[in-house]
């Protein structure tokens, strides 16, 4: 494993990394979450993403007990937790958003679900248009200052709100965000490289990334149809479809373009386009999904790929996808 650091913070987190979303307590039950936290914290992952939102609640607790039932000891790794959309189907108004009310009752919750006495890193899973910044940062400072927090963070936050938190914070001596949790991958690049270029050397933030795979598209699954036992065949993933494939499939043309490449280099297009990501040095972690022991088995070689990614190969990868 090869280990960065949380942008300018001390942290060093697994530059793979592992996440809940859309299979614990869906795809992925006790025993196989048991599997695959188990096949992760042995190749050296340190950092398990979750969100009160994952399952209405279910993901974490399925990963607190799993992560009792391991015993790593606690400082061996990282865990967290998101705050936005709250854990109901239907949330109460004051049971979702930013509000310092909500923020800070969700930590209590996920402390409880996640059976810890701190989250490694917590995030606002997205801008809320109804809390004031200042507020929202002000209850982020008082979970740091109580110990029940260690890093704060956005989630897919416009860069000028991350801005502005930052403003607020510094101009009230208090805890600002380390890290943003953004989509990147090969089909999905102009937020990280472009929108957040500057914050990464005016603040120092680092960068969480999710679905390096394009929720699987970037393997090549989705090559000739939808596999019945994949994501996106799953009635409660519908609403992903047209997103991940395309309108009109074209989505899945441009992976088709990259076997070539993956050929060349040995490897597959999911270690390919993990790899990619990895490559980048904005990216502090990738956090990997998988449903089965060996996707992320097969993922996880990714890091092998890595050396080969030199610009040349890199700038054909781009082209492949335009
Ligand atoms: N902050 C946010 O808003 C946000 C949003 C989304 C995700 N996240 C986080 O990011 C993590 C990763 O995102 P993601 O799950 O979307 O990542 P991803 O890597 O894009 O997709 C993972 C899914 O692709 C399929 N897959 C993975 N490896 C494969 C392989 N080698 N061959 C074939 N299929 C493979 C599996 O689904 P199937 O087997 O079911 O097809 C797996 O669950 C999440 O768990 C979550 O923690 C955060």
């Amino acid at each position: 494993m090869q280990y960065r650091r949380l942008g300018r913070a001390g942290l060093p987190l697994s530059a793979l990394s592992f996440g809940a979303w859309a299979t614990f307590g869906k795809s992925v039950d006790r025993s196989m979450a048991r599997d695959l936290l188990a096949l992760a914290w042995d190749r050296g992952v340190n950092f398990f993403d979750n969100a009160e939102t994952y399952g209405n609640g279910v993901a974490e607790s399925l990963m607190g007990d799993v992560l009792a039932d391991l015993r790593f000891p606690r400082d061996s790794w990282c865990v967290s937790s998101k705050v936005y959309f709250g854990a109901q189907e239907h949330p109460k108004p004051t049971q979702r958003g930013l509000s310092r009310k909500h923020v800070i009752e969700a930590c209590h919750q996920a402390l409880a679900r996640l059976r810890v006495d701190y989250l490694d890193l917590y995030f606002c899973h997205r801008p809320d248009p109804d809390t004031p910044v200042a507020e929202t940062v002000a209850a982020m400072d008082l979970l740091v200052r109580q110990g029940k927090v260690l890093y704060w963070g956005t989630s897919e936050w416009p860069a000028d709100a991350i801005v502005e938190a930052h403003r607020v914070a510094k101009e009230n001596h208090l805890a600002a965000p380390t890290m943003e949790q953004p989509q990147y991958n090969l089909l999905h690049r102009e937020r990280v490289e472009v929108e957040y270029a500057p914050l990464y050397a005016e603040y120092g933030m680092g960068t969480t990334i999710w679905s390096p795979l394009a929720s699987g598209l970037l393997s090549g699954k989705y090559d000739d149809g939808v596999p019945a036992d994949s994501r996106l065949a799953h009635p409660d993933y519908a609403w992903l479809r047209e997103s991940v494939l395309g309108e009109h499939g074209e989505r899945v043309a441009k992976v088709r373009r990259l076997r070539p490449i993956a050929d060349e280099l040995g490897c597959s297009t999911a270690q390919l386009a993990i790899a990619w990501c990895l490559a980048n040095p904005q990216v502090s972690t990738v956090m990997l999904g998988a449903s089965r022991r060996e996707q992320l088995e097969h993922n996880l070689g990714a890091l092998d790929v890595l050396p080969k990614l030199d610009e040349a190969v890199r700038r054909r990868i781009a082209q492949a996808v335009e």
